[in-house]
């Protein structure tokens, strides 16, 4: 195999996996509601926007977010609440170093630390690599045998506060194709959903944990329990930037809904996981060399796509701040 071409991002993780960290809740500021909603900033860049779907995801082209002023960066995270998931091409992002790609992603709020993910070496787990190469293996790997290997869901909801704006690039792609990410619109799942059902669920909640699909696969389910860091978030919530209410369900991480026995629980919950994989509202995004991804997880949730051949290197790094608690919307 052909040596990576970023060494200094791979991977490290001296310390150990460690136990999640429970963020105490805060007030954290939202970008997107001090921006100017004819994006000035970004069109003075000459900013190009062509949309992926209707209703979600747009590729962003004329703008480097290297360059961004801080209202600049404001703008982005208004654009990505309203699309769901920007797709940046030709960014220059990868090559400007862990201390500058900090300071930017930091602009959107306090940044999520992984328990169990490597990181560059020097920098910390604020880091997330992605990774899968011929000795590491990939998600596959991680899972085991099953039929197909989506995974979809919102990242580390298990907080009070819940990530927001959160930045996904890639260093180097499989050698012949594959690994694209998938993105679906958690607000366009809501509204695609008849007055009559969605009444019935807004006076419920889900019961978010870190002990998630990915976790238990990682460091064993007595380990993952035992550790756990748990909230409850309202099914239904108020985007805190568009208004918009959003169908907040994440498969891996929001287990039950609150106050329901099992069954009932699993019953209504498969229907809204198989609900938000609907191609009606979501769109597959393809990695190219200087691609940056920003989304809003209040907005889309999203999956991965492990379709590589066995032994490629994919080579990803991932930067997620935390937004505000999640407020209940009202039908
Ligand atoms: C993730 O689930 O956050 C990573 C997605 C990917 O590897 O495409």
């Amino acid at each position: 195999m052909s040596p990576p071409k970023y060494p200094d991002y791979l991977p490290t993780r001296p310390e150990g996996f460690t136990p999640t960290l429970d963020v105490p809740l805060f007030h954290s500021e939202e970008p997107g509601l001090r921006a100017d909603p004819n994006y000035p900033e970004l069109k003075k860049g000459g900013l190009v926007i062509q949309n992926i779907t209707p209703r979600i995801g747009s590729e962003i082209h004329g703008i480097q977010i290297s360059q961004l002023s801080k209202r600049g960066l404001d703008e982005v995270a208004l654009l990505a609440a309203k699309r769901g998931v920007l797709v940046f091409r030709n960014q220059d992002f990868a090559d400007i170093g862990p201390a500058r790609q900090r300071d930017i992603v930091s602009h959107y709020g306090p940044l999520h630390k992984h328990p169990t993910m490597g990181y560059p070496k020097g920098t910390g787990p604020e880091f997330h690599v992605v990774y899968a190469d011929e000795k590491v293996g990939t998600l596959r790997d991680l899972l085991g045998p099953r039929s197909s290997y989506d995974l979809w869901h919102i990242d580390q909801t298990f907080t009070q506060n819940v990530p927001s704006t959160t930045f996904f690039w890639i260093l180097e792609g499989p050698a012949n194709g594959g690994g694209d990410t998938a993105f679906t619109s958690l607000v366009h799942a809501y509204q695609a959903l008849s007055p009559a059902f969605r009444k019935t669920l807004h006076n419920l909640s889900i019961f978010h944990t870190s002990a998630s699909v990915g976790e238990v696969a990682r460091v064993g389910q007595e380990r993952a329990l035992k550790e756990a860091v748990n909230a409850e978030h309202p099914l239904v919530i108020e985007h805190p930037v568009t208004k918009q209410p959003v169908l907040f369900v994440n498969p891996t991480i929001g287990r039950h809904i609150v106050g329901f026995n099992p069954t009932e629980s699993d019953l209504l919950l498969k229907f809204l996981h198989d609900h938000i994989k609907s191609l009606d509202f979501s769109c597959r995004v393809r990695w190219e060399p200087g691609t940056v991804v920003v989304w809003d997880q209040r907005s889309a949730a999203h999956t991965a796509i492990p379709d590589f051949e066995n032994g490629e290197r994919r080579h990803m790094v991932r930067m997620i701040p935390y937004g505000n608690e999640p407020q209940p919307a009202f039908p």
